[in-house]
């Protein structure tokens, strides 16, 4: 389940960063297809999230803010790749993202005890 929920991100990561490039390069046709794709990775987050949460027996305020900031992040992609797409400014979107991305890293890797690192 964690390595489901792990790959899901990464390859989220890498589809948002596609969709940007293909949107800032004007081909808006293949920037909406790796969007469609991206989203179905949304609820491939949320579905291994809620697998994770469930094997928890004291979901503790930690878990709360790790999957409130995993909700954050994906709606951060959103939000940036739409306002990417109307031309809108997105820099308080960007120092969101890194905001974000530093907490649920640091909740995930450091903070709680499951890993993809130990078995
Ligand atoms: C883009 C969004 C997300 C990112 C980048 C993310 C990132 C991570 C990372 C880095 C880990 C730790 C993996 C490891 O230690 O090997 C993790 C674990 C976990 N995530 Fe997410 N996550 C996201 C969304 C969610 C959501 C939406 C939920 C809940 C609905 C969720 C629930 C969990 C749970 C319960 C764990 C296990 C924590 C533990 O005990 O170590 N995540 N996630």
């Amino acid at each position: 389940m964690i390595h489901a929920h792990v790959t899901a991100w990464t390859i989220a990561l890498i589809l948002f960063v596609i969709a940007l490039f293909l949107q800032k390069g004007g081909k808006q046709k293949g920037a909406k297809i790796v969007q469609m794709i991206l989203r179905v990775f949304y609820l491939i987050i949320i579905a291994t999230g809620i697998g994770l949460l469930s094997m928890v027996t004291n979901i503790s305020v930690w878990y709360i803010l790790k999957a409130v900031v995993g909700l954050w992040i994906i709606g951060l992609f959103e939000m940036i790749l739409s306002r990417v797409i109307n031309k809108r400014r997105t820099s308080v979107f960007w120092f969101q993202f890194v905001v974000a991305w530093v907490l649920v890293l640091y909740l995930g890797f450091v903070k709680l005890p499951m890993s993809i690192f130990h078995p």
